[in-house]
């Protein structure tokens, strides 16, 4: 992967195409539908359906610089494409189109998601099966509850960071950092760097004109990181992937975290954000969360269901002639999973506003041998993170109309640029305050404070104290004993 291809921003309804306007145009060459430009990215869905109905569960569509791709719709024919490796080649080489001329690899945009790399996510058979295990071992390492243990400090130090204020933008203040001072922990490097990762990261997808500065940083940690557990190494995936009995190079090694940073980031930031936005604009969503209908869990996995965080993935490149879902596919065609697609497909979901409660079959997390090692990671930040944020703000309400949300759109996925909420301004975290002690005598002489609580809750809303007060010390004392 290098940098991501640059996404566009759309409200939440979508532009008025000008008539004429070629970047509007669905159709390109030989009437096949384009999967990019404004009219793709505004309504994905909708568009998703127009090629279900017109060409059954797999379509020809063009992407960026009208590149050809198939793009598979069907729920079986999905897994079927996934899951079939013998006919369906994870490595991109396979693809008749670098000898074709179709694509300049020095200037596409589309090299970040479908050029090759010494990475798991190109590799077939042995070799799949080689970096994949020493990529299963450092993420298999962690036990849930230490992960979340992590997750915990971390979500209540960005709750504590705009508490008080009583309004925070949960994306750009919430869901787009915890995965990454997560995903920076476990990888092994020192808590500092999490904040200016995720500066990089968020600037390496937004593709703006210091995305290559980003990318080189990115990098840059990467090196740092390999260069300082070789001398100290530690219980972390960095540790683990350098001494794996597979045997990975140091380029191996670098490209894999880069790998598990990107994929795992901008994966669960997104996730965070389509069940957030669930919960803030969908009031039967938030009741049945509030009435115990449907546990946080359950929810994670609707919107996975429903709003898959990649919606679709690249690819796979036919080994030989074959047929699928009704279209003939010639060797070395490019292949895309529609996740989106499949999820929705009527096959399996003929009433989507049925719940799915604990159906975890959806696509977003592929299938097959390159299904998603890093799933339960993602779940658990997700889980963990919205419910420390909802018992701690359980009155957090959208800030603006609905209407004015806008989305970043690419072929690839959809995120949600903003979430403004609003809640009752509350203290942050005592850290120190132990539940079971009395509470201080108030110093006006009226009725005792109540005291702040230790963990998750809503927190009364009061100033903390002052460090040095005669109530801390005591606290202090009380500890020691
Ligand atoms: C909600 C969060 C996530 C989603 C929706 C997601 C989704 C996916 C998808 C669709 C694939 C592609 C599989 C294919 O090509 O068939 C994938 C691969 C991968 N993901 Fe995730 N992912 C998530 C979180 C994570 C996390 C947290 C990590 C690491 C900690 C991670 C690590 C990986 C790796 C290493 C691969 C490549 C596997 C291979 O090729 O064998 N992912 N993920």
């Amino acid at each position: 992967m290098t940098v991501p291809p640059a996404e566009h921003t759309t409200p939440q309804g979508g532009p008025t195409p000008p008539p004429g306007c070629p970047a509007h145009t669905t159709a390109g060459a030989g009437g096949v539908t384009r999967l990019h430009g404004a009219a793709a990215e505004t309504d994905p869905m909708g568009l998703y359906e127009k090629l279900r109905a017109a060409h059954g569960p797999v379509a020809p569509v063009l992407l960026d610089g009208d590149v050809r791709a198939w793009l598979v719709l069907g729920y079986l024919e999905n897994r079927d494409v996934a899951s079939r490796s013998t006919q369906f080649s994870r490595d991109p080489r396979t693809w008749h189109g670098w000898t074709s001329g179709e694509i300049d690899p020095t200037t596409s945009p589309l090299m970040p998601m479908i050029g090759w790399r010494p990475d798991c996510v190109c590799a077939d058979g042995e070799e799949h099966q080689r970096l994949r295990g020493a990529v299963t071992a450092g993420l298999d390492q962690f036990d849930q509850r230490g992960i979340r243990r992590h997750i915990t400090r971390f979500a209540h130090q960005l709750i504590d960071g705009f508490c008080e204020s009583g309004e925070v933008e949960l994306v750009g203040q919430f869901t787009e950092h915890l995965p990454m001072l997560v995903l920076t922990h476990l990888l092994g490097m020192p808590d500092e760097s999490g904040p200016k990762l995720v500066h990089a990261a968020r600037d390496l997808f937004k593709g703006t004109e210091t995305s290559l500065a980003s990318n080189a940083y990115v990098l840059e940690t990467l090196e740092q990181l390999v260069v300082t557990k070789r001398t100290r190494p530690g219980q972390d995936i960095a540790s683990v992937l350098m001494s794996h009995p597979a045997g990975l190079t140091d380029e191996e090694v670098q490209h894999h975290l880069r790998l598990i940073l990107l994929a795992g980031y901008e994966t669960t930031a997104n996730l965070m954000s389509n069940v957030l936005r669930m919960v803030v604009t969908d009031p039967r969503f938030r009741g049945s969360l509030a009435g115990g209908q449907m546990t946080l869990p359950e929810a994670v996995e609707q919107v996975l269901w429903d709003e898959p965080p990649l919606m679709v993935c690249p690819g796979r490149w036919a080994k030989g002639d074959t047929s699928l879902g009704g279209q003939q596919i010639k060797a070395g065609d490019m292949l895309l999973l529609g996740l989106a697609a499949g999820n929705v497909d009527q096959a399996v979901r003929p009433d989507l506003s049925t719940p799915v409660h604990h159906n975890r079959a959806h696509l977003s997390f592929s299938a097959g041998t390159h299904e998603c090692p890093g799933q339960d990671i993602g779940r658990v930040i997700a889980d963990t993170g919205i419910d420390i944020l909802l018992t701690r703000l359980p009155d957090i309400a959208l800030a603006v109309p609905e209407s004015e949300l806008t989305w970043r759109s690419s072929t690839w996925a959809r995120h949600l640029t903003a979430l403004p909420v609003s809640f009752a301004p509350r203290a942050p975290r005592a850290h120190d305050v132990p539940a079971s002690l009395p509470a201080p005598p108030s110093p006006t002489g009226g009725l005792p404070a109540v005291p702040p609580r230790p963990v998750a809750g809503p927190l009364p809303e009061r100033a903390p104290e002052p460090r040095g007060s005669w109530w801390v010390r005591l606290r202090r004392l009380l500890r020691r004993r």
